[in-house]
């Protein structure tokens, strides 16, 4: 009896779970990054100026109803109504559903770190004649995003981790390849113990990369 990784087939169910599993993971954070960004410059642009009263009032309404609900019942949502009737596919709908949920979560973390940054750098900045845009752009979000990173770095991690609840619309990922296993061959030691630790190596790897991106983003820091 010869297992040869690359082909047996139960190894299959855990290379095409853990594809899956990364490009929902990428896409959605790339996409939640996109959303995260534009609701907290249009939130903290309301905070201090006062301006944008129903875009605001919009990206409110966003981050009560995707904080307020549970990401498993937002995917099934996402899954069976508004595309309930279209045949599209299920990784397309998981990367959505991911990336929405995250761009929430995201929204509130770069909103902190905008808020981090003393009032007055922000007034200097525009004593100085740079415009409200120009203030933002390059005095006020290079130095919140680096205060943001650990809470970034935090927020990838339950992304990734979070997408294990694909398989509740029929997506193998690896969470659900690793039980498709169980279920074959009624071992459930290996396979699962097997899925644990290829999360763990992930998120291992994610926050030693955003360790090293923080440590080169304060090296150019005056002390
Ligand atoms: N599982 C929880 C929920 O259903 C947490 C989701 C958190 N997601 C995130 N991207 N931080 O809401």
């Amino acid at each position: 009896f010869k297992t040869d990784f690359l082909t047996d087939n139960r190894y299959q169910f855990i290379l095409t779970g853990l594809k899956n599993t990364l490009i929902i993971a990428a896409c959605a954070a790339l996409i939640g990054i996109v959303i995260g960004f534009l609701v907290a410059v249009v939130r903290s642009s309301h905070d201090k100026t006062g301006n944008l009263k129903i875009l605001n009032a919009i990206c409110t309404v966003y981050l009560t109803i995707i904080r307020g609900t549970p990401s498993m019942v937002q995917l099934l949502i996402i899954y069976y109504i508004i595309f309930g009737s279209m045949n599209i596919s299920k990784l397309l709908v998981a990367i959505l559903a991911f990336g929405i949920n995250s761009g929430a979560y995201v929204a509130e973390i770069f909103r902190s770190g905008i808020m981090s940054i003393d009032n007055g750098q922000f007034e200097a900045a525009r004593s100085l004649g740079l415009t409200y845009r120009q203030t933002m752009l390059s005095v006020i979000l290079p130095q919140a995003f680096k205060n943001v990173l650990p809470a970034l770095a935090n927020e990838f991690i339950v992304l990734l981790k979070e997408t294990s609840i694909s398989g509740y619309i029929g997506l193998t990922d690896l969470t659900r390849g690793g039980d498709i296993i169980r279920s074959i061959t009624y071992d459930a030691f290996l396979p699962l113990l097997g899925v644990a630790f290829i999360y763990l190596v992930l998120v291992v790897i994610l926050s030693a990369l955003v360790k090293k991106l923080e440590r080169r983003l304060r090296s150019n820091e005056r002390n």
